[in-house]
């Protein structure tokens, strides 16, 4: 039998089902659970940590960047708000569709955030800075090296990612997590050894800036910058 591949796998779960579990998530509304509500919180830390890397830097309204798999625009939208001139695409057409509403509310120029729904590996250009973030931990480590090859390749300057970092705690958390929640309200998750993804920024000519660890109760993140060398 043919297996049904990642990608679609992912795009139809956020059109349908976890783009009502995302949405609600990724918004400030209490139609949350506990859980969803700690994940918001964790993902909430993941945006501003790179919003503070970014600022600190002080040039942000000269970037342009490229936000790969921005969801509902939790990064793009203030990224684009700061200055920047954002890019952002989703393979999920209900992400971009909500993306684009919330952009409406808060965004006086509209023209400094384009988005589009868009597979990121078909993606073309060239942008000063490149983020992913949370969107590898739905892809294989098979998938994994041609994302970041071609993630790389859109970077001039900086890639910044971030991904559940495998520990044998956290697999185990996610096993009972699996046996709690039931294959209905996830879609499939995978860690990543934290070490494989900077050897391949490396050898994209990439050297390591800054990294930071976010954890909650349910929420995990490894989050790198690397730059050109
Ligand atoms: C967990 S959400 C993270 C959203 C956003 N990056 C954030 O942190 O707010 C993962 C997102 O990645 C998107 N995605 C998954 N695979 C993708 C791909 N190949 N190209 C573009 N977007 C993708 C999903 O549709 C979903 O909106």
């Amino acid at each position: 039998m043919q297996a049904i591949d990642d990608k679609t796998i992912v795009k139809d779960y956020f059109n349908t089902k976890g783009f009502d579990r995302w949405r609600r998530i990724y918004g400030d509304g209490d139609d949350v659970s506990k859980v969803q509500l700690d994940i918001r919180n964790g993902h909430q830390q993941t945006i501003d940590k790179v919003l503070t890397w970014l600022r600190e830097d002080g040039n942000l309204a000269e970037l342009s960047i490229f936000d790969a798999g921005c969801g509902v625009g939790s990064l793009s939208i203030p990224l684009a708000k700061a200055g920047a001139a954002v890019y952002a695409s989703d393979i999920s057409e209900k992400m971009v569709g909500e993306a684009k509403e919330r952009a409406k509310i808060v965004l006086a120029d509209a023209s400094q955030l384009i988005l589009e729904t868009k597979d990121l590996e078909t993606v073309t250009g060239k942008y000063h800075t490149v983020i992913c973030l949370d969107v590898l931990i739905h892809y294989p480590p098979k998938e994994l090296e041609e994302m970041i090859e071609h993630l790389t390749s859109l970077a001039e300057s900086r890639i910044i990612l971030s991904f559940a970092p495998f520990t044998v705690c956290l697999m185990l958390w996610k096993k009972i997590g699996e046996l709690f929640s039931g294959s209905s309200k996830t879609t499939r998750a995978y860690m990543h050894h934290k070490f494989d993804i900077m050897d391949m920024l490396e050898q994209k000519g990439f050297e390591i800036k800054r990294k930071d660890k976010i954890g909650t109760r349910f929420y995990f993140a490894y989050l790198v910058e690397a730059v050109r060398k």
